[in-house]
């Protein structure tokens, strides 16, 4: 019921100043696909909560890609939203789609996104998602606008994606606790993190979890580097030694172990972290990125831009193609390197 005697509304909450609309965009529809990651709920909030701002609608696409090809579509309003900003997961739920792949399937999507009325999507994912999004663009000329949101931060033309943040409090969190046990009884432990095919978690949790040595995919260096790091660390007088390995390094965690058991003979354990790391309440970090991110994509639909992901580059804004973002290399911080090897001492 509405209070007749409430006083106007103060200035301060004035709505927001519309934003140039010359597409005259009044839908936009958004989806999470691939892996989840802590912060895609922000980010779907950041959406919905801006184009409210604009007075355009949004419709939510339940399961990825797979649900669009099937038409999982329903409107999302401000209050749909609310109490999501610190839950992980996604609230849109999530998928790896086959169907997408064929051209098939994505006429039928784009036939459900005409259905409704959208006049573009926003695609809340990792580089397989992006694909999917260019393709649809590409084939049926739907405005696309890419958010990176995946655990791994291995997406050209963005500081940081998504989720990265909070997945590395989670394995940093682990690695500290598995360091008590290790150092109590003595023992090497080998910790895998997430990363199919980059290293920016295993660096970052190597340095702030004060490992011996770390491998990651992006560096073949040969495995048996690491005996004289752990015959040193003994010889040092140190209690324990922890070694970090992302997934995507040949072998693995149990490959590195391995190689120690045999060479060393040291009692060594492994711990592999896994999905553990995808979970969570997103950290303020993410959360802010996904708010900026969510916001900055109704935008640019607004502004008439397409077959892009937006990003954040040194605080600020950024497009960038969306075939950049698979076809050119984000590197790793390679100072990460020496610097937890110059700490280890
Ligand atoms: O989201 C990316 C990622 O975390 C990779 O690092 C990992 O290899 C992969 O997801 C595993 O995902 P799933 O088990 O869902 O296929």
């Amino acid at each position: 019921m509405t209070d007749q005697t409430a006083s106007p509304v103060p200035s301060s909450l004035t709505p927001e100043p519309a934003h140039p609309n010359p597409q005259g965009v009044r839908r936009v529809a958004v989806l999470t696909s691939g892996g989840d990651a802590p912060g895609m709920n922000a980010a779907i909030r950041a959406v919905v909560r801006t184009a409210a701002s604009q007075g355009i609608e949004v419709v939510g696409v339940r399961r990825g890609f797979s649900g669009l090809h099937r038409g999982e579509l329903q409107l999302l309003g401000p209050r749909d939203v609310a109490n999501t900003i610190q839950r992980g997961g996604t609230i849109l739920l999530t998928a790896r789609s086959h169907t997408w792949r064929t051209p098939e399937g994505r006429t039928r999507g784009a036939q459900h996104l005409r259905d409704w009325n959208v006049d573009g999507l926003i695609v809340i994912g990792g580089d397989g998602s992006f694909h999917g999004a260019h393709y649809l663009q590409q084939e049926h000329g739907i405005p696309v606008i890419g958010v990176p949101g995946t655990i791994d931060n291995d997406l050209y033309g963005t500081d940081h994606t998504i989720g990265y943040f909070t997945a590395v409090e989670t394995a940093l969190d682990a690695v500290d606790k598995l360091r008590d046990t290790g150092a109590s009884h003595e023992r090497i432990f080998v910790i895998e993190v997430m990363g199919r095919h980059a290293g920016h978690i295993a660096l970052d949790v190597a340095v702030a979890g004060g490992a011996e040595e770390v491998f990651i995919p992006e560096d073949a260096k040969d495995v048996s580097c690491v005996l004289d790091v752990v015959r040193q660390s003994v010889a040092k007088g140190k209690t324990g030694s922890i070694i970090i390995v992302a997934e995507g390094y040949p072998g693995g965690a149990q490959g590195v172990a391995d190689a120690i058991q045999a060479g060393t003979g040291m009692e060594t354990r492994v711990s592999i972290l896994g999905h553990i790391q995808r979970g969570g309440s997103p950290v303020s970090s993410d959360r802010v990125l996904a708010s900026r991110l969510g916001e900055a994509a109704v935008y640019a639909l607004m502004e008439g831009r397409s077959d892009v992901m937006v990003g954040r580059q040194n605080h600020g804004i950024t497009f960038i193609p969306l075939n950049d973002t698979w076809e050119k290399r984000k590197d790793v911080n390679r100072d990460l390197y020496r610097c937890a090897k110059t700490l280890s001492v």
